[in-house]
Parts: structure tokens; sequence; C-alpha cells
């Protein structure tokens, strides 16, 4: 007769995976038992502890929208997208180094011209975001497609305030000698969502909400592994506090200003495919 006893258990369960199962399924499903009953082991949770647990997660799913995706949220406050994305960025070292996407990315924001302003500049101060984009050998590469997308100066996403109208976003495409410019508004710090369960955890956790100022870099060309980055203002409050651990000393660039304008510079450079 089977004892599944407190000792016993987890290998009960990892058992119980059939024999036809997907190889690749019963390895996760197996690990998952296995770290799942640790963590049991090593917290030891009264029934009201446990409890609480599932209402979190239940929250969680609650919350979310078709514009709202809080279990990606938690995703990044806890450390795990970004663990994820590392794992799958292991490129040469001249490459680029990727972040998160985020959620305030929209895949059909305007194609632009070359030097086209893509804010309101009623939105904040004027910023030049410019750059070129080569292969890791140094090719400029010609007509790679650049997505950006920022917040403004008061640190709202142009979804945020009105799905409707896209600005402090476009996608540009780069010249013969691989470059690109736009004209945009200075972007801010910002919260993430957190008038729900993640921002509740934060706060449990006696954490902050804040990410730094950042750009938000989407880039393609065929042949190439598309890049998704951002670029970090240097001198920023939160650079070495990201809510979502998504700062790469290699991202953050010292403005610089001309006519009148900070310029946000970068050379990107992607690995082949
Ligand atoms: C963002 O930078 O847009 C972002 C990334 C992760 C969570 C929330 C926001
Ligand atoms: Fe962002």
């Amino acid at each position: 007769m089977a004892k599944f006893d407190e000792n016993a258990l987890t290998q009960a369960v990892i058992d119980s995976l059939g024999p036809d199962a997907d190889p690749r399924v019963r390895q996760i499903s197996a690990s998952l038992i296995r770290h799942l009953h640790a963590f049991i082991r090593d917290i030891e949770p009264t029934q009201e502890e446990w409890q609480d647990a599932i209402d979190f997660l239940t929250r969680t799913g609650q919350t979310c929208t078709p514009v709202r995706q809080e279990f990606i949220l938690l995703s990044d406050a806890l450390g795990a997208s970004m663990l994820v994305d590392a794992i799958n960025h292991r490129l040469p070292s001249k490459a680029t180094h990727s972040t998160v996407l985020g959620p305030f990315f929209v895949s059909d924001a305007p194609r632009v011209p070359s030097g086209a302003m893509i804010s309101r500049p009623e939105d904040g101060p004027p910023l030049r975001i410019e750059g070129s984009v080569a292969s890791v050998t140094g090719e400029p590469l010609q007509g790679a497609v650049v997505e950006i997308w920022h917040c403004d100066e008061s640190g709202f996403y142009d979804v945020q305030k009105d799905p409707q109208t896209l600005n402090g976003r476009a996608s540009v495409v780069t010249d013969a000698q691989g470059r690109f410019m736009v004209r945009s508004v200075v972007p801010s710090f910002y919260p993430i969502p957190d008038d729900g369960p993640v921002g509740d955890m934060l706060h449990a956790q006696g954490r902050h909400p804040f990410r730094p100022a950042h750009v938000h870099f989407k880039i393609s060309a065929q042949g190439y592994r598309s890049l998704t980055t951002h670029l970090f203002p240097a001198a920023d409050p939160y650079l070495n506090s990201d809510v979502v651990f998504g700062v790469k000393d290699s991202l953050i660039v010292e403005l610089t200003h001309a006519e009148q304008t900070t310029v946000l510079q970068h050379d990107f450079t992607l690995a082949a495919n």
C-alpha cells in the first residue's frame, strides 16, 4: 500500500509522471515537484500562509486584462524574466546586451523617416536619439528596423494615457552606414504598475516599485539575432535598484548636449543568426 508520508511524498509525485509523457514535460515536471517540495520544507508554511499564497496567485491571475499582464510583472519583479533572458542570450562578447521587453511594447508602431519627431513636444524637454547598427565584426547593417519606445517626462507611456494615440514610439530604418536618428522627449524614471498584487508584494518585501529612466529598443536585421534592449541615461537615482533588475553596465549611457537638445547616442552590435 502506498505510504505518502512527509518523506516519501516527493518521490511518489515524481513517480506518478506517465512513461509516455513528452521527455521535456517529464524533466520540467520532475524538477518543479522537487524544487516546490524543497521550498515548502524550507519555509514550513502554516495552513493560513499557504492559503494566502494561493489567494495571491489567484489575485495575480484576476488582475490580468488584455492591457495588464500581472504574471509577467511578477516574473519581472522576482528577477525571473532577466534570468530567462540571460540564459537565452549567451552571445559573442561584442554583441550589445539584451534586457527585458516590458509590457509597453506595441508591435505596429508607426514607421517614421530618419529625423522625425516621435513625441508631443509638450511631453518633455527635447531629446535626440541616435546611433548605428552593425554586426559584431563591424559591418554597418543597412535596412535594420529599429523600434523605439519610452515614457514621457512624467513617467507615463502613451498606452497608459490613451491607447488610441501612439506617441513616444516609432520604428525607423537604418541608412547605408547603419545609422538612425529620431527626435523625442527626455523620459523619466517611473514606477511599474503597483496597484495590484505585485505592488502589495513589493510593499511587503520593503521594496520600491521604480525603474530608472530608459529608452527601449527592439532591433531586427535579416540574418541576425534580433535584439531587445534599453539604454539607461547615466546619473539616474534608480540605476542601482531597478525593480526588475534590467540594468547592465554596458547599457548605461552618458547623455551629451548639442543645439539645446539632450542627445542619447549608442552604437548597437547584433550577433549573427
Ligand atoms: C518597462 O520597462 O517598460 C517595464 C519592464 C518590466 C516591468 C514593467 C515595465
Ligand atoms: Fe520601460
